[in-house]
């Protein structure tokens, strides 16, 4: 395992709230494998930045009576505070619009267009006469031209995944008139130049998931396009070239720049050398399975055309997207729910048991369920995992004045025990190591369910004997859940730490912590409470009638 790593996770638009959609498939994977790999001793930065620019944005701020500096303040802001509350633990969660991001865009540009990997060329633009102006990306839908899918955007397929190079039967989304085509000049990235080295890359890096190398290897045999970088708008980052005052930036050729510049302001501000540090570094991209084709492509063809300055992505974890109710999210159909809202109703640690455990590492959508919700709550983490942490310190705090006792001679089901405990690090690290989050936190709840079963069987209550091996194992077990569950359940893995009367932060234990019996005879517990209340019925009710009605 390399010793450095830098984590993020696909930049948020700062236009709108952060709802569930997006922390299942990205923001919550990266946080658990960031606090995964620092118990394992890695050097890992988890970096993020919101999402500044593009058409959308400029609109928007446009109809709030904002200028769009303040308005991306605004959400920028408020995202970071919803991700913390969230307990996503950014190292630092920057802007694409900072001054440090648009210089380093502006210098890749130059150094891709030194190599010859820009042209510049007079194209015909969409141009809505309505609307009186340019109609770039999102403002134009139609039908793509490689899968024929209808209502597509332009600048993205939702269907096949792919970036349409030119949209037919275009419409203006904002007034939904034909538009006009007019000319105007862009710029181009030459991206087809890049179609070996990229199959080379995705050939040779062997952490990348199967499935989506096989699609993106089947795009570049295809035949790739060139790209479209600028645009016909005023927010953005500025051409650096002279007289070009009205164009900007592709948001896309831009944000994913923001990993880098945003990661060396990071370090180089920590007194590290941040370049260096990239370069050392194991690098992380989390995505959802719609951005793809800017992760596998446009990203590493960048990287390559300034000649591996900034090293290639060593893992682009990909995952499906949420729905709601088994429907697309929708918020204009208020089909959705606020990150914000849902955490002023259940505990940060309850949605995130949850959508890590429906999450496979996988381009499988997953679904969000109020009913699984709270019988997972239930059943699983109240019904299993809190019921064997307060069993086991409460019995010992009852039983035995808060004091492990001292254990007798295992007998043949105690070995077992001990077994469990000392094979656990080493099978959840290579579930962890594999991005299998959710099977991790599966194995933690079979581990949890034996010791539940182990402390049944042995029925300490009757005091008879091997009661106090039965009560030392579980109490060492519920010191080994509490390491186990930190990345996932940060919250409750500390609160079972101050149970168990360890003091300092669980999140400093190195992960093969887990599989050592370190709480000895006499050591005595903590306070001892109930970790978690039920989901009650009524509240989800509650919640159910809130879906699509308006609010
Ligand atoms: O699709 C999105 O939501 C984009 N804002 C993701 C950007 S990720 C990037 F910066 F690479
Ligand atoms: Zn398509």
């Amino acid at each position: 395992m390399n010793s450095k790593a830098i984590i993020t996770s696909a930049l948020p638009y700062a236009n709108g709230e952060i709802h569930l959609g997006h922390v299942a498939s990205t923001y919550l994977p990266a946080d658990v494998t960031t606090r995964f790999l620092r118990q394992k001793g890695v050097e890992a930065y988890y970096i993020c930045a919101s999402d500044d620019f593009g058409t959308p944005i400029l609109i928007q701020s446009e109809k709030e009576g904002k200028t769009p500096e303040e308005y991306v303040e605004y959400w920028n802001k408020r995202d970071f505070e919803d991700f913390a509350a969230f307990n996503i633990k950014f190292d630092f969660f920057y802007k694409t619009s900072s001054l440090e991001n648009r210089q380093f865009v502006q210098d890749v540009f130059k150094k891709l267009e030194q190599a010859g990997h820009i042209y510049e060329n007079e194209i015909i633009q969409l141009y809505c006469n309505t609307d009186k102006k340019f109609l770039p990306d999102r403002y134009v839908i139609g039908t793509c031209p490689y899968c024929k899918a209808n209502d597509q955007y332009s600048d993205l397929c939702e269907k096949c995944g792919r970036v349409p190079e030119e949209i037919e039967n275009p419409h203006c989304s904002i007034c939904g008139q034909t538009p006009v085509k007019e000319k105007t000049k862009h710029y181009f990235f030459k991206l087809k130049n890049f179609s070996d080295k990229l199959s080379q890359y995705l050939e040779s890096n062997q952490n990348l998931q199967k499935d989506v190398k096989k699609y993106v290897q089947n795009w570049i045999k295809e035949g790739l396009t060139d790209w479209d970088i600028t645009r016909d708008i005023s927010w953005g980052v500025p051409i650096p070239v002279d007289g070009e005052k009205e164009k900007v930036f592709y948001g896309w050729f831009d944000n994913h720049l923001a990993y880098i510049s945003s990661t060396i302001k990071f370090l180089n501000d920590n007194g590290k050398d941040g370049k260096k540090f990239w370069n050392d570094a194991d690098i992380y991209h989390f995505i959802g399975k719609d951005i793809v084709y800017h992760h596998f492509l446009f990203l590493p063809a960048m990287r390559l055309g300034i000649n591996e300055e900034y090293k290639l992505p060593d893992y682009i974890p990909t995952r499906g997207h949420l729905t709601l109710e088994s429907k697309k999210i929708s918020k204009s159909r208020n089909w959705y729910i606020g990150l914000k809202d849902f955490l002023k109703i259940f505990p940060s640690d309850y949605l995130r048991f949850y959508l890590v455990s429906i999450n496979p590492y996988s381009q499988d959508d997953l679904n969000f369920n109020w009913d699984e919700f709270a019988t997972k709550i239930n059943s699983e983490l109240i019904g299993n995992l809190g019921n064997l942490v307060n069993r086991a310190l409460g019995f010992t705090v009852k039983s035995f004045n808060g004091i492990v006792p001292d254990p007798e001679k295992f007998d043949d089901m105690d070995k077992e025990s001990e077994k469990m405990i000392h094979e656990l690090a080493s099978q959840l690290s290579v579930l962890m190591e594999e991005n299998h989050l959710d099977r991790a936190l599966k194995k933690i709840l079979q581990f949890s369910a034996h010791f539940n079963q182990y402390f049944q069987h042995k029925e300490p209550w009757n005091n008879g004997a091997g009661t106090n091996s039965c009560v030392f194992l579980a109490v060492n077990a519920v010191r080994s859940l509490a390491i186990a569950i930190y990345p996932f359940l940060p919250e409750s893995s500390q609160k079972i730490w101050a149970q168990l009367g360890l003091d300092g932060n669980v999140s400093t234990e190195m992960f093969d912590e887990i599989s050592s019996i370190t709480l000895k005879h006499g050591h005595k517990l903590g306070q001892v409470s109930p970790l978690f209340e039920k989901v009650e019925e009524s509240v989800i009710e509650e919640q159910k009638s809130k879906l699509g009605g308006t609010s």
